[in-house]
């Protein structure tokens, strides 16, 4: 699996998301739309990032019953998307009806990952709220393995957690790690943070990056300094 840098484009709507890409002229990154820009736009925001060449990774972490996972599963399948996600906490059952839904009729298929816990969500709120009493830690690897119990390819988690995932799930299931920012800039709404030169160290496949190329002076040489970091 080829290291990458995937930018999250946090945008509102269509204009600025392509301001935003229409700086980016001799290189197409790897781009993240979630549910705002997906709920703004719907699908046709999709079709026309990848009619200009990106890959996309559609970030919408479905969580239903299994039946109802497969069907939109199969529906962003033919959107030609590269990589998707959903909640492992969804259980093996709905992760298994993920991947037939998904599974194109030439047997090919994006990318799929888990959501293993939220990292909004802190150890005294999944006790208390969700009745879950291991330790935190204990359960992220625990989806993880559910995760490739079911024939998933990867999870979302911190930078910091990639190495024990590989560990855990082998060198090959994919960790896509956000929380990334430059050794001199600003760490924003992050708590734990790493440079894509740490993440790189650490293991990482994809760094998921948003507001230190997004909100960047030049976006392009902020992009590219992340891809010397961390690809090269
Ligand atoms: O701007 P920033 O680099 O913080 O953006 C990180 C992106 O990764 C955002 O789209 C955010 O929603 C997403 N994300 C995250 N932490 C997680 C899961 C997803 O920051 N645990």
């Amino acid at each position: 699996m080829g290291k990458d840098v995937i930018v999250a484009c946090d945008f509102a709507g269509k204009k600025e998301v392509f301001d935003f890409l229409d700086k980016f002229t001799d290189v197409k990154p790897f781009v993240k739309i979630g549910m705002e820009l997906f709920y703004a736009e719907g699908p046709e925001i999709v079709r026309e990032i990848k009619a200009r060449g990106h890959k996309i990774f559609l970030d919408l972490k479905l969580h239903d019953i299994p039946n109802t996972v497969k069907k939109a599963m199969s529906v962003l399948s033919r959107l030609d998307v590269d990589m998707t996600n959903l909640h492992a906490s969804g259980t093996v059952a709905m992760m298994e009806a993920a991947i037939e839904g998904l599974t194109r009729e030439d047997g090919t298929r994006p990318i799929l990952i888990a959501v293993t816990q939220l990292t909004s969500t802190s150890q005294e709120r999944m006790e208390a709220d969700l009745l879950i009493e291991k330790p935190l830690d204990e359960v992220v690897m625990h989806y993880a393995s559910n995760a490739k119990v079911a024939g998933l390819d990867g999870v979302v988690c911190s930078p910091l957690e990639a190495g024990k995932v590989h560990e855990k799930c082998g060198a090959d299931f994919v960790t896509v790690t956000p929380g990334v920012r430059f050794a001199d800039g600003d760490i924003g709404d992050q708590v734990r943070v790493t440079t894509p030169a740490k993440a790189k160290e650490i293991g990482s496949d994809y760094i998921v990056v948003g507001r230190p190329i997004t909100a960047a002076e030049d976006p392009v040489a902020a992009y590219k300094r992340c891809v010397a970091e961390f690809c090269d």
